[in-house]
């Protein structure tokens, strides 16, 4: 079991613990004057992994309440948020009730802004059970629900009193939404870690089956994102950087109204942001070509058939400049990014963007 601690604004950090049997430390964690659990759950996950997790929460919680949450990134909603809310009032739950949130970022931001907004802010767990929760959603703080202008537009900072990522809980997970993890872990390598690329590349097709990643290898994707968050914790530059992939990947994801998995639609976008960084931050045209093998060894895609002219809406041009640029996080090479000194983006004219979205959509490589 890795045992690792996550900086938080106050310097304080909280723990977070990692490995199969990671649950087993919950009575551990558990603080005396939490009088109720408020088990926050992905239905699905509740299906298959509630006993279990009730069995662990028994063993330290005086009194258990469960709320689902239906699966799916609409159900991040306000409507969600405040018939859970209601429920929680219903029943009369307290400021000495720990919120236990259970499942993929779904469930985990939901409850995260639950838990920030309930009685001005109770304490909360987090139990990630995808591979996005466990190296990204779980960590940072960031909670929220979506809109319709928007996702994530309605949220709050707030750190949870402990992560506990179980790692055994990622073996029920379909194969989509894992090779959607996978595409995050790539960004974080790249993003800053090429020992961990090369470790990667070495295991190749064997990551394709869910729950293949080893634990060290896990922890090592999460530290990227904990030193990142270490260093700006309020996203006023730094965290840029792990926007990469991601600017075209929501671009896809909204023009072809959420048809592409968000993991599959950042695969596209890493591929084609890496020839924009060929072009403008000197990344090495050997680096974008290890970095389209091993998205495609993993069964990502790196290409899309989806018109230039669609995805350019859904791009965030800048509009107070005639030129309007798009900024973009890119690599300087692999496990390092360009643009230290100007604030971790680099200014794209969307004619550049056009030339390296077509480039991609010419080369060989899975599509989406
Ligand atoms: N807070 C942050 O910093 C942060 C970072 C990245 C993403 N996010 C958010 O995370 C969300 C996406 O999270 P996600 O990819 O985990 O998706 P998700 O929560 O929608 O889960 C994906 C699917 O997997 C199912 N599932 C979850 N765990 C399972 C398991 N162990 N076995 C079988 N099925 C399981 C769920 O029911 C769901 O259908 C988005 O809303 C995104 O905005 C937040
Ligand atoms: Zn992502």
């Amino acid at each position: 079991m890795f045992r690792l601690r996550c900086p938080t604004a106050n310097g304080t950090g909280h723990p977070l613990r990692l490995g199969p049997g990671a649950l087993d430390v919950l009575p551990a964690l558990w603080r005396p004057e939490w009088r109720a659990a408020a088990l926050v759950a992905d239905r699905t996950v509740l299906a298959l992994h509630g006993p279990a997790v009730l069995r662990h929460l028994r063993r330290c919680a005086p009194a258990i309440r469960v709320y689902e949450v239906p699966p799916g990134d609409r159900h991040k909603s306000a409507a969600t948020w405040l018939r859970l809310a209601d429920r929680m009032l219903a029943d009369r739950l307290g400021r000495d009730t720990c919120l236990v949130a259970l499942g993929g970022g779904v469930a985990l931001d939901l409850g995260g802004f639950l838990a920030a907004t309930f009685l001005r802010g109770i304490p909360h767990l987090l139990l990630p059970t995808t591979l996005l929760a466990t190296v990204d959603a779980s960590l940072g703080g960031k909670t929220g629900i979506n809109r319709p202008a928007g996702k994530n537009l309605l949220g709050a900072f707030r750190v949870p009193a402990a992560v506990l990522a179980d790692t055994a809980l990622l073996d029920t997970l379909p194969a989509r939404e894992w090779r959607g993890g996978l595409a995050e872990v790539v960004k974080h390598a790249v993003v800053a870690d090429a020992a961990l690329f090369a470790r990667l590349e070495h295991e190749g097709r064997a990551l394709r089956r869910p729950g293949s990643l080893d634990v060290p290898t896990l922890a090592r994707a999460i530290r990227v994102k904990l030193d990142v968050v270490a260093r700006d914790p309020f996203e006023r530059g730094r965290r840029r950087v792990l926007n990469f992939g991601h600017t075209l990947g929501h671009a896809l994801e909204a023009a072809t109204g959420h048809r592409v998995h968000h993991g599959a639609a950042v695969a596209v976008g890493m591929a084609v942001e890496a020839e924009l960084a060929v072009r403008l931050a000197r990344f090495p045209a050997a680096d974008r070509d290890r970095l389209a093998g091993l998205l495609a060894v993993l069964g990502l895609p790196t290409r899309h058939a989806c018109p230039f002219e669609r995805l350019l809406p859904h791009l965030e041009v800048d509009k107070k400049r005639r030129d309007g640029k798009v900024h973009l996080a890119l690599p300087a090479r692999l496990g390092r990014m360009a643009g230290g000194r100007t604030g971790w983006t680099l200014p794209v004219a969307p004619s550049e963007l056009r030339a390296a979205w077509e480039t991609r959509a010419g080369r060989t490589g899975r599509p989406a």
